[in-house]
């Protein structure tokens, strides 16, 4: 039998890796997971060990070597392609289930809709990097923009959490719209953790059972 494929996707300050760290510990007891199928919890980007030296790339660059917005859309295509031939495809192919922080919405929508990169030539991209490959379950965080800046004052903020409010309020729109074209379940992320982590709960269950 074939594993499961759950990601999910937000602006910074969401709460997904929260959210993510609260799944890893509850979907393994949560009599979901068929007994011989492990759960892979993982990440975009950085989720191969190349994964982690691009990420490093693309978010922690000396100020002369910032990639232009095409190179940073290559490098995250990269990323994504290493990280479904080598950890994503072959886990479900074993059977097991996989918890991705991140997938192809977060390029659509921080360099189609952020960036202004082309979204047709973003979605063509998309379909060589994962060969088809698609989440059985996508969740969207959501979060106002006002929010998401908030909880990231005073943290020691990366190339693209540094970017201006209206790059983030493109990102948030973009990421709305997606859900919509795409049918991706959307939950408001401005309730507690507590909240939030069992309408997670709730929506696996609904989804996967
Ligand atoms: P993430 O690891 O979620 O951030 P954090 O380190 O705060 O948990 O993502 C790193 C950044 O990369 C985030 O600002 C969003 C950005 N990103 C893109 O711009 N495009 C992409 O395709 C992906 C996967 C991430």
């Amino acid at each position: 039998m074939s594993g499961r494929f759950i990601v999910l996707d937000g602006i910074d300050g969401c709460g997904k890796s929260t959210q993510i760290r609260h799944l890893a510990k509850w979907l393994p007891n949560s009599g979901l997971m068929p007994a011989t199928a492990r759960l892979v919890c993982t990440c975009e980007p950085g989720g191969t060990l190349l994964g982690r030296s691009i990420r490093k790339l693309l978010l922690h660059n000396e100020a002369d070597h910032i990639p232009s917005a095409k190179a940073e859309l290559l490098l995250y295509a990269a990323d994504r392609a290493q990280h479904v031939d080598t950890v994503i495809s072959p886990a479900i192919r074993r059977g097991d289930w996989v918890l991705s922080d991140r997938f192809v919405g977060s390029t659509l929508a921080y360099q189609g809709y952020g960036r202004g990169l082309d979204r047709e030539l973003i979605t063509n991209l998309e379909s060589i990097v994962t060969s088809g490959l698609e989440p059985d379950l996508t969740v969207l965080l959501m979060v106002p923009v006002a929010v998401s800046m908030q909880r990231r004052s005073g943290k020691q903020n990366d190339r693209i959490e540094s970017e201006e409010n209206a790059f983030f309020h493109r990102v948030a729109d973009g990421f709305a719209a997606l859900a919509d074209q795409r049918s991706w379940c959307r939950l408001n992320a401005q309730s507690s953790i507590a909240q939030l982590s069992k309408e997670l709960e709730q929506t696996l269950r609904q989804t996967l059972q």
